[in-house]
């Protein structure tokens, strides 16, 4: 590793110290009491290394400045923002700041919330020659250690820290983007199964549904689990406890299953017409399964939830892969 990211992993880790001393004392109180307002234990606290930002400005800077980094360097590090009309002035201002680890557990960037409503909610580092949000997971430097064969996968930050506060040590989340192919080659190097576990909203259902495939091209079984009546697995957690998120981790719908769902609701399953252009594509998408005996298991399960003749849905299915070639 070059010199360059060595200092920048250096400049990281002590601001995430630094971040970590201001939410510990005096005037980080107003953060400490949001972050235990939301739940976190002390010892949760402590084991993210979460921090806080203050609103002084260039807190940070000045900090670094003393401890012998140039301006350019924590330009590098994505700390700092310098602009014409204001100069150089610190980037995470007035936020809880969770600092982003790589797998081995180096502070390479920080998402910062605020506390309240203001927008934007999140501010993240940029990338930098450190921090690649495509080729990291929040929360992997622990979900790569916990036993289970399976990782749960969330939106945020939080969900992470609750997951893993309830005792799914095993739970990662992509950083304030969505999943791409690289996250997923990421994580097949230590698990080969997945639970997606996205907001209940719009966003997180298509979120759920981008995933799936790519996961699949991956080689990762992915599952879908829903966190309705609650908005994400923080409030589910918290409204429902660990024993519920249990049962629905239990109950876990299979990805593709979950995906012709959703898909079936753009169709009236009462108008034979409508229902057989729900099986056309539904017999697109069963192609893509190149091994044989898994697109016939996914053709009987499909047959039997949508109430039609198996052969015929095999047929169909036959005639599809002829005709897309
Ligand atoms: P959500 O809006 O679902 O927030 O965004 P959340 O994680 O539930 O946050 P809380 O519970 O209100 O604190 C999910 C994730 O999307 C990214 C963050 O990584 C966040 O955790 N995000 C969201 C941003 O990067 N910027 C934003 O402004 C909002
Ligand atoms: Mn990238
Ligand atoms: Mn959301
Ligand atoms: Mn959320
Ligand atoms: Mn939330």
């Amino acid at each position: 590793r070059s010199d360059l990211k060595a200092t920048l992993l250096e400049i990281n880790k002590i601001a995430a110290q630094y971040y970590y001393v201001q939410l510990k004392s005096e005037r980080g109180a107003v953060a400490y009491d949001y972050l235990t307002d939301r739940g976190l234990s002390e010892e949760t606290i402590k084991s993210f290394g979460l921090g806080f930002a203050t609103k002084y400005s260039n807190d940070l800077y000045n900090y670094l400045k003393r401890k012998g980094y140039s301006e350019e360097l924590i330009r590098q590090a994505g700390l700092i923002n310098i602009d014409e009309k204001n100069g150089v002035y610190d980037k995470f201002w007035n936020r809880v700041m969770f600092p982003i680890m790589d797998a081995n557990s180096r502070v390479i960037g920080f998402g910062g919330r605020v506390m309240g409503d203001a927008k934007p909610k999140y501010l993240n580092s940029p990338e930098t020659a450190v921090f690649d949000k495509s080729r990291n997971l929040y929360g992997l430097n622990r979900a790569r250690t916990s036993r289970k064969s399976y990782f749960l996968v969330c939106e945020g930050y939080m969900d992470v820290i609750s997951l893993h506060q309830a005792g799914f040590t095993n739970a990662v989340a992509s950083l304030g983007t969505a999943l791409t192919s690289g996250h997923a080659s990421l994580i097949k190097r230590y698990v080969s199964e997945v639970y997606l576990t996205y907001d209940s909203d719009d966003a997180g259902t298509r979120a759920a549904l981008r995933a799936v495939p790519i996961m699949r091209e991956a080689g990762i079984a992915a599952k879908v689990i829903r966190m309705d009546p609650y908005k994400d697995p923080d409030e589910f957690i918290k409204n429902l406890g660990a024993e519920e998120f249990e049962k629905r981790i239990e109950n876990a719908r299979n990805g593709f299953m979950f995906s012709l769902e959703i898909l079936s609701k753009n169709y009236d399953m009462e108008s034979p017409e409508e229902k057989t252009a729900f099986f056309q594509e539904t017999a697109k998408r069963l192609i893509e399964f190149e091994d044989e005996l898994e697109r016939n298991n996914y053709i009987e399960a499909v047959a039997k939830a949508y109430r039609v003749n198996p052969d015929s849905l095999q047929k169909l299915v036959t005639k599809t892969a002829i005709k897309e070639g």
